[in-house]
């Protein structure tokens, strides 16, 4: 064993639905490199110890967002957690809460995307196109510059405990891609996208938990861009310009 190879032992809570029930864990002890990341352990142990494991990856460098699953007990990618930054020599892994687990660490991410598709995450202007594009100024564009950033991996929505409770909360990710849209000067869909986030199950189930913020891998205020929306609906106000600092920024 090379000097700064550290010996982990790797806890994975195991569920095939055909042998399962209830989940089980099951423990594996591999040699990893510091920088070595999550996912490049979780893969070695599938080729080298059990090829069964089911887990679901693609782009290992934290743009895809399909590898969210529970690290000792917090939502991450797993490809973007270095084996030098683990805390101790164990370590757990779990799927995501909230969502149905079809397999090992792999969700059902289907209720996650029905609640993103309700919001109307898309650009809504049925105005004539001008000649050219739909201009914006840099304080317009720098406005929603944030919530652009979200890939979808539902690390927050599956951290927040109102979601837990039943999963009928629209959740944290269906309202940062929300907010990008109301946020946009070019759009005019904002009244529709309030009105549905204004249900029992929108916004007003969020309980400024802030797990949301603290588990966004792509550093998004998650917490701030939900209060914004809040405020909207509170004040009847949308401001669609960022301050001159954020436009700097
Ligand atoms: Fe993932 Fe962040 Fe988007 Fe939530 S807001 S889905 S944590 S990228
Ligand atoms: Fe949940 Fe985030 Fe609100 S964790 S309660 S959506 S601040
Ligand atoms: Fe794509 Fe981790 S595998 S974000």
């Amino acid at each position: 064993m090379a000097d700064d190879t550290r010996r982990l032992t790797v806890k994975i809570k195991r569920y095939d639905p055909e042998k399962d029930a209830p989940p089980r864990w099951e423990q594996f002890t591999i040699d990893a490199h510091p920088m070595d990341r999550v996912l490049d352990v979780l893969q070695n142990i599938k080729w080298q110890q059990d090829e069964t494991i089911g887990l679901r990856r693609s782009c290992a460098h934290g743009v895809c967002g399909s590898d969210a699953m529970r690290i000792n007990g917090h939502n991450a990618l797993a490809c973007k957690i270095l084996v030098k930054n683990l805390k101790a020599d164990t370590v757990t892994l779990e799927p995501i809460l909230g969502l149905p687990v079809v397999k090992d660490l792999i969700v059902d991410m289907k209720p996650f995307f029905d609640h993103y598709k309700a919001v109307m995450p898309y650009l809504v202007n049925d105005e004539p196109p001008p000649t050219t594009e739909r201009l914006q100024s840099p304080a317009e564009r720098a406005r929603f510059d944030d919530s652009t950033k979200c890939i979808l991996c539902a690390c927050c929505t599956t951290s927040c405990p109102p979601f837990w409770g039943d999963g009928k909360y629209v959740g944290p990710a269906a309202i940062v891609n929300a907010h990008r849209f109301i946020f946009d000067s070019r759009d005019r869909g904002a009244a529709e996208r309030l009105d549905i986030l204004n249900d029992a199950e929108g916004v007003w189930r969020c309980r400024t938990v802030f797990n949301c913020t603290s588990a966004c891998p792509r550093d998004i205020k998650v917490t701030e861009a939900i209060q914004e929306v809040k405020r909207v609906m509170l004040t009847g106000h949308i401001d669609l310009e960022a301050s001159a600092e954020a436009v700097e920024a």
